[in-house]
C-alpha cells in the first residue's frame, strides 16, 4: 500500500493555498485519507524553523539548509509514514521551491541544491506537482488585496519574483510528466475545474 504525494507550487500570492482544501475533498471523496501539510513546517520543529526563516534576515547557505532541516524533519514525522498507511499528502510547498527561490531567486547552485535534495529524499519524488503559475503584477496584487503583514519573501522585489517563476517554468519544462502548470490568474473556478481533472486522472 502506497499513497500519493501531490506539492503545490508558485511564487507568493499565486494561489496556492486557496486549493488546499478543495483537492483534499476532492480525493477524500474517493475514501481515501488525506493529510495536508506545508513548508516550511509541517511539524512542531518545522514550524519553529518557519518562524526563522521567514522573518530573518541570513546566508543563503543557511536559508536553504534550514529548509532541508525542516524538510528532513517533515518527511520522517509526517509524509514517509502517512504514505506507507496508503494515505495522499498534499504539501504547500516543497524541494521545487527551494530550486526556484535559493537558486532561481538566490543564485545559490543548482547541484548543491541537487545533492541536498539527493541526501534527504532522494527515492522519494512527487507524484504531482501543481505549479501555479501568473504574471508577478497579478500576484502581487493579491497579495495587496489580502493586506496580512509580508513575510521575508514577500517583501522582495519583482526581479527577484521573476527569477523564481522563471525558474519555475524551467523546472516544469524540464520534469513535464511531473509539474503541471495551471495559470492561476484565472478565477477560482476555472482553476478549480482544472484542478479536478488533473487530481481525478491519478
Ligand atoms: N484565482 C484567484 N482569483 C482571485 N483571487 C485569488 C485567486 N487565488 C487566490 N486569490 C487570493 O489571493 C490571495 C493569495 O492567495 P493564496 O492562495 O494565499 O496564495 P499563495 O498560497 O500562492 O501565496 C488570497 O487573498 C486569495 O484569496
Ligand atoms: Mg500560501
Amino acid at each position: 500500500m502506497a499513497g500519493r504525494l501531490i506539492t503545490l507550487e508558485g511564487i507568493d500570492g499565486a494561489g496556492k493555498s486557496s486549493h488546499l482544501d478543495f483537492i483534499a475533498e476532492r480525493i477524500e471523496t474517493r475514501g481515501i485519507e488525506v493529510v495536508s501539510t506545508r513548508e516550511p513546517g509541517g511539524t512542531a520543529f518545522g514550524e519553529r524553523i518557519r518562524t526563522i526563516v521567514l522573518n530573518e534576515k541570513m546566508h543563503g547557505d543557511t536559508e536553504t539548509l534550514l529548509m532541508f532541516a525542516s524538510r528532513t524533519e517533515q518527511l520522517a514525522e509526517v509524509i514517509m509514514p502517512a504514505l506507507a498507511r496508503g494515505a495522499w499528502v498534499l504539501c504547500d510547498r516543497f524541494t521545487d521551491s527551494t530550486f526556484a527561490y535559493q537558486c532561481g531567486g538566490r543564485g545559490l547552485s543548482e547541484s548543491r541544491i541537487a545533492t541536498m535534495e539527493e541526501w534527504v529524499h532522494g527515492n522519494l519524488q512527487p507524484d504531482l506537482t501543481l505549479l501555479f503559475d501568473a504574471p508577478l503584477e497579478v500576484a502581487r496584487e493579491r497579495l495587496n488585496v489580502a493586506k496580512t503583514s509580508p513575510d521575508k519573501f514577500e517583501r522582495e522585489q519583482s526581479d527577484f519574483f521573476s527569477r523564481v517563476r522563471a525558474a519555475y517554468l524551467q523546472r516544469a519544462a524540464q520534469f513535464p510528466h511531473r509539474i503541471k502548470v495551471i495559470n492561476s490568474a484565472r478565477g477560482l473556478v476555472d482553476i478549480r475545474t482544472c484542478l479536478a481533472s488533473l487530481i481525478d486522472s491519478l
